[in-house]
Order: C-alpha cells, then sequence, then structure tokens
C-alpha cells in the first residue's frame, strides 16, 4: 500500500534518504527543509510523487504555513509523520559544564520542534488511513543505558533533549492511544552524516532501510515503544 509521508529535516543525512527510499517505493513524500533552495540533493529528487516545502521546525510562523501548504497538497491528509530533524548542541560539553543556552539550542529543535510539528499536523494524520508517527530520537538520550556511573560523559544538551523527546513520544502515545495512532521513537544507529560524522557505524542507506522495515510493518500494538534501525527494542 502506498502512503503519504511527511518528512522533516530532509535537506541532508537521514531525513533526504528517507524522502529517497519513500519515494522510490511509490509513495507520495512531503520533503520539508528549513532552506530547500540550499539543498541541491533534495531539489534533484522533486518530482511527480515528490512535493517540496519549507518548513523550520523552530519557528512556529513556519509551521503554520508548511500545514496551510500540506492541506491544500495533501487533502485527503498524512499517513505517517517522520519527524527527522535534529540538533547537537555542543559534543563537547557535559553535565558539569553545560551552558545554558546550549540546552536551549538543543530543546528547540529536539523537544520544542517536534512537539509543535506534531500538534500542528495532528488534524491532518487523523485525516490519513495510518496514523503513524515516528520520532528520531538517540541511544545517548537513554536514560537506562546511562546507569551505574555509565554516564556517556559529552554531548549533555544533545543526550538530555533527546531523553526529553522520549518523555514527548510516550506521552503522545498515550494521548492519542485512543485514536488508533502508533507513536514510537526510533535510534537510526550511529550513521555517516555531518551529525555522525565519518566513523558512524552505517551508511544512511542501511540505516533508513532497516527503519523503514520497522514503520512498513509497525501497528496499534508498538504503540509508545522505542527501538533501534534493526528493530531492537530499547530502554527508556
Ligand atoms: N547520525 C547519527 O548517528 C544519529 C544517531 C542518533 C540519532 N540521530 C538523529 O537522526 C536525525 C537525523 O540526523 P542526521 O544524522 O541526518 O543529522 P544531520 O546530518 O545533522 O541533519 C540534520 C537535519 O535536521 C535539519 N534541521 C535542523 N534544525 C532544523 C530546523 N529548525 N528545521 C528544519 N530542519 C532542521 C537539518 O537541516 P539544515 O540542512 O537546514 O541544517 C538537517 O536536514 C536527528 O534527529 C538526529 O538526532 C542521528
Amino acid at each position: 500500500m502506498t502512503l503519504t509521508y511527511l518528512v522533516t529535516g530532509a535537506s541532508r543525512g537521514i531525513g533526504l534518504e528517507f524522502v529517497k527510499q519513500l519515494a522510490s517505493a511509490g509513495n507520495t513524500v512531503i520533503a520539508t527543509a528549513r532552506n530547500i533552495e540550499a539543498s541541491s540533493g533534495l531539489k534533484a529528487l522533486a518530482q511527480d510523487n515528490v512535493i517540496l516545502t519549507t518548513l523550520d521546525t523552530g519557528d512556529s510562523e513556519s509551521i503554520k504555513k508548511a500545514v496551510e501548504f500540506v492541506s491544500k497538497v495533501a487533502p485527503n491528509g498524512i499517513d505517517v509523520l517522520i519527524n527527522n530533524a535534529g540538533a547537537t548542541g555542543d559534543m563537547s560539553l557535559d553535565v558539569l559544564n553545560c551552558t545554558p543556552e546550549d540546552y536551549r539550542k538543543a530543546f528547540e529543535i529536539n523537544v520544542i520542534g517536534t512537539s509543535s510539528v506534531t500538534q500542528a499536523m495532528l488534524p491532518l494524520l487523523r485525516l490519513g488511513k495510518t496514523r503513524k508517527i515516528v520520532n528520531l530520537c538517540s541511544v545517548l538520550g537513554s536514560i537506562e543505558r546511562t546507569e551505574n556511573g555509565n554516564a556517556w560523559g559529552f554531548g549533555m544538551s544533545y543526550a538530555v533533549s533527546k531523553a526529553a523527546e522520549g518523555m514527548l513520544t510516550k506521552g503522545f502515545s498515550c494521548a492519542l492511544k485512543d485514536e488508533d495512532f502508533t507513536i514510537v521513537a526510533v535510534h537510526p544507529g550511529w550513521v555517516i552524516t555531518d551529525m555522525g560524522g565519518k566513523n558512524g557505524e552505517l551508511t544512511t542507506t542501511q540505516s533508513v532501510e532497516g527503519m523503514l522495515n520497522c514503520v512498513y510493518k509497525m501497528t496499534t500494538k508498538d504503540n509508545g515503544t522505542f527501538f533501534d534501525y534493526a528493530g531492537t527494542i530499547l530502554p527508556w
């Protein structure tokens, strides 16, 4: 079954690869980025089933305009929302020296952006056929994995904001459970991108193939879970 997907942060990295794979599988993809003009990769993907539009997840006016646009181009709603846009903050700052400004930057995109886009897109998701929301979280935000003195020791604003994005995922999954939504947090693995760096363990192709296998198969039974690109359940 081909569906309508909306992907945030599609200018590069994992988001761009989601657009490629979803489009080549015949789905309709609304590919969003805060600066489409700056992404030659995204512009090259524009075709009948790939619709590009501007969406800065940190800007409420931009989110409002994107919703208006999507309502016109997808009057039957969107089936799957992929909240992929993310930012790291300063990865050299640990819990003892992370600054308020650094926490604000990471929270602005990873938590407030994901929340605002999800809230704004809900009416369109309610019109859709599958009611799925996929939040790109990270194992670095797993509280259980940092127990016993095993804290990551770096990139604290990223880790704390991704933990909060996990709670956001859980919160939405509880609030929308009775409406048959499936809302999950996914860790893409350590992926070679601008964020993951050159030493990552997976290409974007491998990571996105794995995540999409899970997304295609998931049902309301998976609502509120956290898993990685291979489908392995992770602790919150
Ligand atoms: N790579 C990894 O190993 C890894 C591991 C765990 C989790 N993740 C998560 O996976 C997701 C994608 O990561 P990635 O590796 O592809 O990162 P990336 O290469 O740094 O790309 C980040 C994407 O997010 C977009 N973005 C940032 N702020 C935005 C905003 N305000 N509005 C719209 N888009 C915005 C960027 O757009 P611009 O081009 O405009 O900056 C870019 O498209 C993130 O949520 C990340 O936390 C990645």
